[in-house]
């Protein structure tokens, strides 16, 4: 673990009480000293973990084609602002260009803008993407006015979540402290009204023992949105695993080298992530005033986007060895049983704006609701 942060983690606990599971969350991955995100490189083989465009290309470039689309339906504004959240390592946004330079319009158009919050992430978005002279923000609140798309894959599971657990009595808040071994522990707090309250209705009378997740910055993301959405025109693709509909149990986890690791044990040294609860994301995003689709499992989206044609194309100029590589990529990405279900798609998008592509098929009504 990382000493400085988990020190600086333990002294706070001391002196202000136990840390809400967000307040420590966000403590490890975006402490500007030694948090998660502000000194590693996390993604890819080297890191921690691996994501949708680092496995294939075929998912950047289904998404730029998926925004030329809904741009040309959409009257062709021009400018149009491209925003993406929690860019990585700039794949998805490259590989997104590319494809939308086959739209020469639609490519002179963009205006590209970045979220992000790490150093180390966008320093290498600096080196991939310079090309393209994107603007850097630090909050979708930031954004210039105007007519926009957004895509953010993976950036739902990375806002911290706080955890309720249901007691004899009532609800508690669990929380994080410090064990007298000087470890981080769970602990559950005092059973109250206001607990009770924060726990979304339709799970209030679950059994003893049950943990139900609220993710709040998610759900003020969905709500900022919903009304940017309301009063200027524009859609936003969210792609992440999670559930649908909403349901119990805790989906807090920490991948350090790949590996799944105890979510107390590295602060600083590993990924922490929670699934993002689709159902209440876009239930905020709607009552502020977008209209949704979807979500739809991820095989089902870029399948209808014409992943499997894509890959027919690659693999046709391609090596025996790269076209091995080109298929099982795709077949990760769409396959029910490794990425297809779990994952999901979303899309905000304006009243009234034509309706995007890929979300006709809905999600799969065999599917569990899956954690
Ligand atoms: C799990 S990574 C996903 C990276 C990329 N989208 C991909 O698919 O490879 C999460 C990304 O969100 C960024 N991030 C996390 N929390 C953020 C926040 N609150 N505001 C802005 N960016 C954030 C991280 O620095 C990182 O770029």
């Amino acid at each position: 673990m990382s000493e400085e942060i988990a020190d600086k983690i333990v002294r706070r606990i001391r002196a202000e009480g136990p840390l809400t599971v967000a307040a420590y969350m966000a403590m490890a991955l975006h402490d500007p000293e030694g948090g998660y995100y502000a000194s590693r490189g996390p993604i890819g083989a080297a890191g921690d973990f691996t994501t949708a465009p680092e496995i294939s290309q075929v998912f950047g470039e289904l998404i730029g084609l998926w925004c030329a689309e809904l741009w040309d339906r959409a009257g062709r504004p021009d400018p149009v602002i491209l925003a993406e959240l929690g860019p990585g390592r700039g794949v998805l946004m490259s590989d997104l260009l590319r494809a939308a330079g086959t739209v020469p319009e639609f490519r002179r158009a963009l205006r590209v803008f970045l979220v992000e919050t790490s150093p180390v992430l966008r320093a290498e978005q600096e080196r991939r993407l310079c090309q393209a002279r994107p603007a850097w923000v630090r909050r979708v609140e930031e954004l210039p006015d105007g007519p926009m798309l957004m895509v953010a894959n993976e950036f739902l599971d990375a806002l911290p979540i706080r955890q309720f657990v249901r007691g004899v009595g009532g609800w508690s808040e669990r929380m994080v402290t410090v064990d007298p071994e000087n470890h981080l522990v769970f602990v559950d707090g005092p059973e109250s009204p206001v607990a009770s309250l924060l726990v979304p209705g339709a799970m209030r009378h679950c059994a003893p023992g049950t943990i139900v997740e609220i993710c709040p910055a998610a759900l003020a993301l969905a709500g900022a949105l919903g009304s940017r959405l309301a009063r200027q025109p524009g859609a936003a693709l969210f792609i992440d695993f999670g559930y649908f509909p909403t349901a119990p149990g805790s989906t807090l986890r920490a991948l350090q080298y790949h590996r799944p690791v105890s979510a107390l044990a590295a602060p600083g040294t590993a990924d922490l992530s929670a699934h993002a609860d689709f159902a209440a994301f876009a239930e905020a995003a709607r009552t502020a005033g977008a209209e949704i689709q979807g979500p739809i499992g991820q095989g089902r989206f870029l399948t209808a986007l014409g992943a499997g044609l894509r890959l027919a194309a690659l693999s046709a100029r391609a090596e025996p060895a790269q076209r091995w590589s080109l298929e099982g990529g795709v077949r990760r990405l769409l396959d029910p049983g490794e990425m297809g279900d779990l994952f999901k798609a979303v899309a905000l998008v304006s009243p009234g704006l034509a309706s995007p592509a890929g979300f006709g098929l809905g999600i799969d009504p065999d599917e569990p609701a899956r954690r």
